[in-house]
């Protein structure tokens, strides 16, 4: 593996979760793998969890890391081409990649969606920039339309759970409220990654493979097919919710499909939207469901505190399961070295 950005670079889901498990039984099974070999981890945006997760994950592996936050101590850098670079910008990111390239064996890139041009946003310019001039195997950690790291922590997450307690999981993917305007690579990645795991019939449950996976949201923050095509969408959230097994929330802006114009945008005042906020009477709608979410998360706007805190609620040890996601995806980059 030499580039990580979507659930197919993966293969095998059902191999890959196995290779979770062994992991997460022994997390230093191959701490010699990452000897003498050196992970840069670029950072264009803040970051808690992945920033924590990835760098113990290169440890478990024995690797040596580097951390740059671009915005915090390096020269700002121009990502466009064909700029006059006459502002605040002092170097351009053309050859600051392949400076970074000589640095290391291994990057990681996080760069959100800037929200304003779709079409550079959603041919994740910067990141193809890295794999193209780094001369480096290059793995996302959250790029402009996807957080695979995420995803696959949220899918070993349901594969945990989901084998305790259901035949074939019902997964909802909610749009829940936000008063600022937020990417939508979490939620293309968990529907991308739902959906590819229902393509493959993985075995989560009990007697049947695969996922019911269903995405609510109010009209106008319709997903990027690329991402969604054969999922079910279901705009009354409580008849969504009807049956879940587990419950994912998140905020994303307009996608930018049924609205071209309204890209990037908040399409209501979020005050009018509070009634999509997960709470107890949302849960209870549900099958008992688990309550997930990537984290960080706004209380009192996407979920209220009862139903974060509750028993039933994941995002403990879903945070906890990206130091499992990306030992995997480093050990097989490693391996590929
Ligand atoms: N979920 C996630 O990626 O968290 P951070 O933004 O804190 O890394």
């Amino acid at each position: 593996m030499n580039s990580f950005l979507n659930a197919k670079d993966l293969g095998d889901l059902k191999e890959a979760l196995r290779e979770a498990a062994e992991i997460k039984s022994d997390r230093f099974r191959y701490d010699t793998l990452g000897k003498n070999k050196t992970l840069l981890m670029v950072f264009f945006n803040n970051s808690l969890r992945t920033r924590l997760s990835t760098q113990k994950a290169a440890m478990n592996l024995g690797m040596n890391v580097i951390v740059l936050d671009v915005n915090a101590g390096a020269w700002k850098l121009e990502t466009e081409r064909g700029v006059i670079m006459d502002g605040d910008k002092s170097e351009h990111l053309l050859e600051a990649i392949p400076v970074m390239g000589s640095f290391c064996d291994v990057i990681g890139i996080r760069s959100f969606a800037g929200l304003t041009d779709r079409d550079y946003d959603y041919a994740e310019t910067v990141y193809h920039q890295f794999v193209q001039h780094s001369g480096k195997p290059v793995f996302a950690m959250e790029t402009a339309t996807v957080h695979p790291l995420q995803a696959f922590a949220d899918l070993i997450t349901i594969s945990e759970y989901a084998s305790k307690r259901c035949k074939r999981p019902k997964v909802v993917l909610t749009w829940a409220p936000h008063p600022r305007a937020l990417p939508q690579a979490v939620p293309n990645s968990f529907a991308q990654w739902m959906q590819e795991a229902d393509r493959q019939a993985l075995p989560l449950g009990g007697s049947k493979a695969g996922i019911d996976f269903v995405i609510t949201h109010p009209e106008g923050y319709e997903l990027d097919p690329d991402f969604t095509t054969g999922a079910t969408v279901e705009y009354d959230q409580r008849k969504a919710f009807e049956g879940a097994d587990f419950i994912y929330a998140k905020n994303w802006s307009c996608p930018g499909v049924t609205h071209p114009a309204g890209y990037g945008k908040i399409l209501h005042d979020y005050h009018q939207m509070m009634h999509w906020t997960v709470d107890a009477e949302h849960m209870e709608w549900t099958n008992h469901a688990h309550f997930m979410h990537c984290l960080p998360v706004r209380r009192g706007m996407i979920v209220t505190d009862d139903v974060i805190e509750a028993p039933s609620s994941l995002v403990i040890p879903e945070a906890a399961n990206r130091e499992i996601s990306a030992t995997v995806i480093l050990k097989r980059i490693l391996q590929s070295l």
